[in-house]
């Protein structure tokens, strides 16, 4: 066994056995996931890169490549449902702009937000799109064809029902990881968007540190008004995950102090890969930050995003080799990932 992944092992050990406390409080994260799976693959908007992302077939495919946990993105429609889609934006999933041409914002964008449930029920999803010149093309080509089948947007409460009826039907215990999207467009638009989601975890059942659910943001805020205001008026304890980007907004949150900040309101971060490999590097010669073990040392756990096959970063020479780097020996402790069976199969041969 490599020394990185031994002290990994130890770490979680040590954790599991001793949960960390920061600014007094308890984090969950590593006794959280150990429960469970060391290493946690987590579908990307669902087994993406085989179907079109954050439809019900994209969930229930990830299911049955034997994720661990199953990401939604969430919206609000115009009467208050939470829906699940990447962006509040419906113009590069779907067919918007046919079905309601009159619809747009000044800006030519068409806004979740401005549609009822019914509505958007109505429009037809599919694989991610870009429009240039008037032609649509698909963003991932060798992916599912656009405007092949049919495939429709779901509510939340709908994707839980499925993963939930599937943990009865198979025996498995699959986990959500449901993502709030933009909470500050939300408030502007009358919604307080935080408080929907957790209205439908806690309908649902998932409102304790041990349920298997993490929810995450951008928007380390609103995570804190989350975990310090919200979940204590709702009696509920869900572990929160910051989410970090590699915008100029997110620096000060990857110092020790920065990252003690996060550990006082989240169990866990979900870090862009590239703050963890950084730019520069090549095969053989990594710039591996430190942020890992920032992280680590703090209790936290580090579930880093997007791992695709179709779209590999120049040091890694294939997708097994990604999986290495990151699960074997810089220990993360989960992906993010388009791909979960391929990722499901690394972990089972390798780890
Ligand atoms: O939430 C983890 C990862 O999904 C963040 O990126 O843009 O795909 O939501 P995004
Ligand atoms: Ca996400």
């Amino acid at each position: 066994m490599k020394p990185i992944k031994a002290a990994g092992l130890l770490a979680t050990m040590l954790l599991v056995g001793c949960a960390v406390t920061v600014n007094d409080r308890v984090l969950v994260g590593k006794d959280h996931v150990a429960r469970w799976q060391e290493k946690l693959v987590i579908a990307h908007r669902g087994a993406s890169g085989y179907l079109p992302e954050h439809t019900l077939a994209a969930k229930a495919m990830a299911y049955a490549q034997g994720a661990h946990f199953i990401e939604q993105d969430l919206v609000m429609s115009k009467d208050d449902h939470v829906v699940v889609l990447h962006d509040h934006y419906l113009d590069t999933v779907t067919d918007v702009h046919d079905v309601f041409p009159d619809r747009a914002r000044a800006d030519g964008r068409y806004y979740v937000v401005d549609f009822t449930l019914a509505e958007l029920r109505q429009l037809a999803v599919s694989e991610r799109f870009k429009v240039s010149g008037g032609v649509k093309a698909a963003v991932f080509e060798s992916r599912f064809p656009l405007e092949k089948s049919s495939f429709r947007i779901a509510t939340f409460a709908e994707e839980i029902e499925l993963i939930q009826g599937l943990n009865q039907s198979t025996g498995r215990s699959v986990g959500i990881y449901p993502e709030i999207k933009s909470p500050a467009f939300h408030r502007g638009e009358g919604k307080d968007i935080s408080a929907a989601v957790l209205e439908v975890l806690k309908t649902y059942g998932y409102d304790e540190q041990q349920d298997r659910v993490f929810l995450q943001c951008f928007d380390g805020n609103e995570l804190q008004r989350i975990g310090r205001e919200l979940l204590p008026a709702m009696n509920m304890t869900v572990p929160l995950v910051q989410l970090l980007g590699t915008g100029p907004e997110f620096r000060a949150a990857l110092t020790p102090a920065g990252m003690k900040m996060v550990a006082s309101y989240a169990d866990g971060i979900g870090p862009s890969m590239q703050l963890i490999v950084e730019r520069g590097s090549v095969a053989g010669k990594l710039k591996i930050s430190k942020l890992v073990e920032l992280a680590h040392d703090l209790g936290l756990v580090v579930h880093p995003y997007t791992f695709r096959r179709d779209l590999l970063p120049v040091y890694a020479d294939d997708y097994d080799d990604l999986l290495k780097i990151f699960l074997d020996d810089i220990g993360v402790d989960g992906v993010f990932t388009d791909f979960p069976d391929l990722t499901v199969e690394y972990i089972e041969s390798n780890l």
